[in-house]
């Protein structure tokens, strides 16, 4: 099955160095989906960040800039940081799966997300792993079902783990704690908005007063 580890940096000295972990990544073919986006996403923030976000892929917007979290999904997230009161340098950034994934309906221009794999997730994972072990966080926050997975594993879910510090299960893993919670997303596709966004906030005091 596919993998980017033959893409990840030769030395350890390397592949733990953000810089040239984002060098690297943005030759990864080591899954199908860097042949319809524009570029790879790579994580983005404070080196020595407390808090690791991670989303579940880029979207449109992080498509065309190459820097995560600056559409309106990111809107939501910069919004719920500064009132849950986490510090922008304290906060690194990154995605599961770090190329767009994408259709457009026939004859369409508009590109439509499509949820990665899970083969694609499971292909992206050296590098996230590479980002957690390089940026060591204190707390690791899963935002969404994709994210969840990624890190906790298929019969992660949601609705029954947000909000509450969890550990990391694997031995591969740094040993922070994590806390899962909606993806950003969900406020804004949600009929009841301020309730939605209201959870995803409570869930960030979590992070912020494990931070304390
Ligand atoms: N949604 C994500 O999961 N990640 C981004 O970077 C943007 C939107």
């Amino acid at each position: 099955s596919r993998s980017a580890a033959p893409f990840l940096p030769e030395t350890p000295e390397k592949r733990s160095d953000l810089d040239e972990l984002r060098s690297a990544a943005s030759g990864c073919r080591g899954c199908g989906l860097y042949e319809n986006a524009t570029q790879t996403v790579f994580g983005e923030g404070s080196p020595a960040g407390r808090v690791m976000f991670v989303g579940e892929q880029p979207g449109d917007q992080e498509d065309r800039k190459g820097h995560p979290f600056v559409g309106p999904a990111g809107r939501i997230l910069d919004r719920a940081l500064e009132e849950a009161g986490i510090e922008r340098g304290d906060v690194y950034v990154t995605n599961a799966v770090k190329h767009f994934k994408f259709k457009r309906r026939e004859g369409g221009k508009r590109r439509i997300h499509e949820p990665p794999s899970a083969g694609e997730i499971r292909a992206c994972r050296p590098w996230l792993l590479a980002e957690l072990r390089a940026v060591d966080p204190d707390v690791v926050v899963t935002l969404g079902a994709t994210a969840g997975k990624a890190l906790l594993g298929p019969s992660f879910r949601v609705t029954k783990e947000r909000g509450r510090l969890l550990s990391l299960p694997d031995e591969e893993t740094p040993d922070a704690r994590v806390v899962a919670t909606i993806h950003p997303s969900a406020v804004l596709r949600a009929e009841d908005r301020d309730a939605v966004y209201a959870g995803f906030l409570d869930d960030l005091k979590v992070v912020a007063s494990a931070l304390r």
